[in-house]
């Protein structure tokens, strides 16, 4: 039986943390469906269709990977793709307490799917979107953190404001 699991989160933009958890979840599960959240409520950075292509640019070297985005309940989305896991990174002990509150919450939603944790590699554990946009916007340098299309991506959204 094919494993199909989904790694999902907002990735405004992603980052190398987040290719890193992907590609480390393509070489466990049959397929990963990287999935950006079309999150009305909060407003993002990039368009739900930008964060879709920097993703799937930036992960197009990994045969198993696919991108998407979804809207609604996660535990929904992950029924109709007939998958039975959820990826999800962590990089410290301060994000425990909520991943372990979701995946308890997904649970309590959907018995049936699993919440699969991966562990960053220390070098990324203190990169997350928001700090790269900041770190950016404020002249400094995310070219080691982000891939080359995000990175020329962010340049972009620089000009624009
Ligand atoms: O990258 P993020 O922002 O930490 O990802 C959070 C995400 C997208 C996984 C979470 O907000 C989510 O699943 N949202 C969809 C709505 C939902 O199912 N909420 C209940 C989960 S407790």
């Amino acid at each position: 039986m094919k494993v199909r699991a989904i790694y999902p989160g907002s990735f405004d933009p992603i980052t190398n943390g987040h290719i890193y958890i992907a590609e480390r979840a393509a070489a466990i599960f049959d397929e990963v469906i990287v999935s950006v959240l079309v999150n009305e409520r909060k407003s993002a950075a990039f368009t739900v269709k930008e964060r879709c292509e920097m993703a799937r640019d930036s992960l197009k070297h990994v045969a198993n990977i696919k991108v998407d985005s979804f809207n609604g309940l996660l535990v929904d989305y992950v029924k109709q793709k007939e998958a039975a896991v959820i990826i999800r990174g962590l990089r410290a002990m301060s994000d425990f307490e909520y991943e372990f509150q979701m995946a308890l919450m997904n649970r309590q939603l959907a018995p049936e799917i699993e919440t699969f944790f991966i562990v960053t590699d220390p070098k990324y554990s203190y990169v997350s979107s928001s700090s790269v946009r900041e770190i950016f916007h404020f002249g400094g340098t995310v070219k080691d953190v982000v891939p080359r299309v995000v990175f020329e991506k962010l340049k972009t959204l620089h000009k624009g404001k």
